[in-house]
């Protein structure tokens, strides 16, 4: 079923499946809306986290440890935004091997990032035996094919949920806009050259970010395997200071790199991940350079 987007498609999911009270296990850390979705459709989102130390990746034996009776579904994103970290085949089943000991909870599998996954491996769970039923895939072509502002997602659903999703999408918007639909369908029947070509290009600049990431002082990073962010600790930075300005978080962190070198990062509290900044690298490659060589001078201000 197609939306206005792969943010709408997870909207119309969650405003359909969740009753008050309905618990949702979000693999942390985690795209900033998934959990203002779920608390706008009367659901409440239960966080397991992942660490830098295993790649930001929450185990399947967390989430077991997390689910109760009130748990109607799981969800993440592979390749992930904010970590970049993508779970292989084998975490996968053993996230499945725990959702399928219970009849009555869905996964929810993001994979907008699909396109941009340098392990050269892309799983998808509902693919896996007995997952099926149990799935509900989201993409899109905001990432893909860069065509965010075309506003194209769609979920591949159990009948039930797709027809759920379309009356209540009916209500709110019609449906998706036809002219980018067409725009979608050529992107996706057409030559997947430019879309191959953007994921290698994303993959050089994944390397250079990386090399210039390691030489600043301070910042622990692990290696995203996909989409297009990195996603440091920087709580080395906490509580440092110069000429009075004290550092006490990554907000503080963000807003004094944002004023002092004209670099904007997102601050991990937004996706639950308080000591880590997420830094973006769809920018040229002068720009990250640049904007490196900045944040490299004002962090080496602190102490
Ligand atoms: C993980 C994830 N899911 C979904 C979306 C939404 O994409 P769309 O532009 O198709 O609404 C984004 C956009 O940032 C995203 O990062």
């Amino acid at each position: 079923m197609v939306s206005t987007g792969a943010k709408h498609s997870i909207a119309n999911v969650f405003m359909c499946m969740l009753n008050v009270g309905d618990e949702v296990v979000i693999f942390s850390p985690y795209w900033v809306s998934y959990a203002e979705i779920i608390k706008l459709a009367g659901g409440v989102p239960v966080l397991i986290e992942g660490t830098l130390e295993n790649n930001f990746k929450a185990t399947a034996e967390q989430l077991e440890e997390a689910m109760t009776d009130r748990t109607k579904a799981v969800i993440y994103s592979s390749p992930c935004n904010p970590t970049g970290s993508v779970f292989s085949a084998e975490e996968l089943q053993a996230i499945a091997d725990v959702v399928l000991k219970r009849e009555d909870v869905f996964v929810i599998a993001d994979e907008i990032y699909e396109l941009i996954n340098f392990t050269g491996a892309h799983a998808s769970i509902g693919a896996f035996p007995g997952m099926f039923e149990r799935t509900i895939t989201v993409n899109g072509f905001s990432k893909g094919y860069a065509m965010t502002g075309w506003r194209v997602g769609y979920i591949c659903a159990p009948l039930t949920i797709a027809k759920a999703c379309e009356k209540m999408q009916g209500q709110f918007t019609s449906g998706g806009t036809g002219i980018a639909q067409r725009a979608a369908l050529a992107a996706i029947a057409g030559d997947q050259g430019p879309s191959q070509e953007m994921e290698a290009a994303y993959l050089k600049r994944r390397d250079l970010v990386l090399g210039l990431l390691r030489d600043i002082p301070g910042i622990k990073t692990h290696v995203p395997e996909g989409a297009f962010y990195f996603f440091p600790d920087v709580s080395a930075f906490f509580g440092k200071q110069v000429e009075g300005r004290v550092i006490a978080d990554a907000d503080a962190l963000c807003l004094y790199i944002l004023e002092e070198a004209n670099v904007s990062l997102v601050t991990g509290a937004a996706f639950g991940a308080p000591n880590c900044v997420r830094l973006s690298y769809a920018a040229s490659e002068e720009e990250l350079i640049e904007a490196l060589k900045r944040m490299k001078a004002v962090l080496a201000k602190l102490a």
